[in-house]
């Protein structure tokens, strides 16, 4: 795919409308992980330095149409250091501003005219304006009024980060280096259906786990306790296997899981095959087997696209283990030039950040919902309208 870019383009003195994905965490009033404002700045300096008058417009959290301040982006302001202006459809500060400025538009989905995509919302929003550049490649599979209404209204390009994104992640789904290993794991078969058939008909060998792996498990018969798992998810997880077999992928579902007898941070971790796991057990994460099967498994790949912790990577260390031997081992088949590796979604990004190996990671995704719709080879509206056709 095509896109039109922002390279070349003659915007000083222009007003730009940067639609950026600021969807950070922020947790008393402090980003826990700036990784999707950062990959947003060379965007951003490079409209800067050619002159251009730039208003990022983006969303936090789901406010619903209402002016909610628990979902201001005052703090993502004050990290970049910029001023906010408190409401996405003033235009004032426009005529105060000079070639090079760049401010903040306070939270978009403070109007419900946003995720409507209402027409004259998204006239209200372009107003005053140049042109329009999206940047915001984790919320192009949202038709927003802020990715494509106005996109219809101004003339419209992609940023840096977004096109990088399609680059990225084009290349690997049309010419991936084999054998292809994907790893899918997370919480809800039903929001991977998509995803797990798409990679089954790309990849070479596919792991499922977490959450989604003990789902499989149950399908097959295994013994899950008082485990988190779809019990009306069976027959799909069934099809989803048969599917795979068809299209000539291996599939690889947990062997063993890490239990407790509570589901809690501190709790005790015993380590069990699935023959014996009781009726009180909940898993919290991957096992041991498992584990080294899958660090096995990276080690013969010399593709790996990762999606979903397989366990509760944030309760280190006792629960980060399967997650983090995974991140390691990819970490270190990339650094030693024998692995392309393409990982995806907030919870896995988050796990490589903890590891310390973001990177060494061939390419990281700031896409979760948007980076699994992007691999199942749907078309992200927000992306489609940026075409250079
Ligand atoms: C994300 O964080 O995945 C994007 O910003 C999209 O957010 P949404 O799922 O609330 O639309
Ligand atoms: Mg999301």
């Amino acid at each position: 795919m095509k896109l039109r870019v922002i390279d070349g383009l003659d915007v000083r003195g222009k007003y730009v409308l940067l639609r950026d994905d600021f969807n950070v965490q922020i947790v008393d009033g402090k980003i826990t992980d700036p990784f999707r404002i950062e990959q947003s700045m060379p965007t951003i300096n490079a409209l800067r330095s050619a002159g251009a008058r730039i208003a990022i417009v983006a969303h936090r959290g789901r406010p619903k149409g209402e002016r909610n301040m628990e979902y201001t982006l005052q703090p993502i302001a004050d990290y970049m250091g910029v001023d906010l202006i408190s409401d996405c459809l003033d235009k004032d500060f426009l005529a105060n501003m000079r070639d090079g400025d760049v401010v903040l538009l306070e939270n978009v989905r403070f109007y419900a005219g946003e995720e409507k995509n209402d027409p004259a919302f998204a006239e209200n929003l372009a107003r005053g304006f140049d042109l329009f550049v999206n940047d915001a490649f984790a919320v192009s599979h949202r038709a927003h009024a802020s990715t494509v209404g106005v996109a219809e209204i101004l003339p419209s390009y992609a940023g840096r980060l977004l096109a990088s994104e399609i680059e990225h992640l084009s290349a690997v789904m049309e010419n991936p280096a084999r054998p292809l290993l994907s790893i899918v794991a997370g919480s809800k078969v039903s929001t991977k259906i998509g995803v797990l058939k798409a990679l089954a008909k790309l990849s070479d060998t596919l792991i499922i786990g977490g959450a989604l792996g003990t789902t499989f498990n149950y399908a097959m018969g295994g013994r899950v306790g008082n485990s988190l798992y779809e019990a009306d998810q069976k027959e799909t997880a069934l099809e989803i296997l048969d599917f795979a077999e068809k299209n000539n992928c291996r599939v690889l579902l947990p062997l063993d899981k890490g239990v407790a007898k509570e589901f809690a941070r501190d709790a005790v971790r015993s380590n069990k095959d699935f023959t014996e796991i009781e009726d009180d057990d909940v898993i919290i994460d991957a096992g041991i087997k498992t584990t080294e099967r899958d660090v096995a498994e990276i080690r013969r790949a010399k593709t790996v696209i990762w999606n979903g912790t397989v366990g509760m990577a944030e309760w280190q260390p006792t629960w980060s283990y399967g997650s983090f031997a995974i991140a390691n081992a990819i970490a270190q088949q990339t650094r030693d030039g024998k692995l392309e590796s393409i990982i995806g979604g907030g919870d896995t990004v988050a796990a490589l950040e903890a590891c310390g190996v973001k990177d060494d990671i061939t390419y990281v995704s700031t896409g979760g919902g948007a980076f699994l719709e992007f691999v199942e080879g749907r078309t992200l509206p927000g992306v489609a309208i940026l075409e250079d056709k």
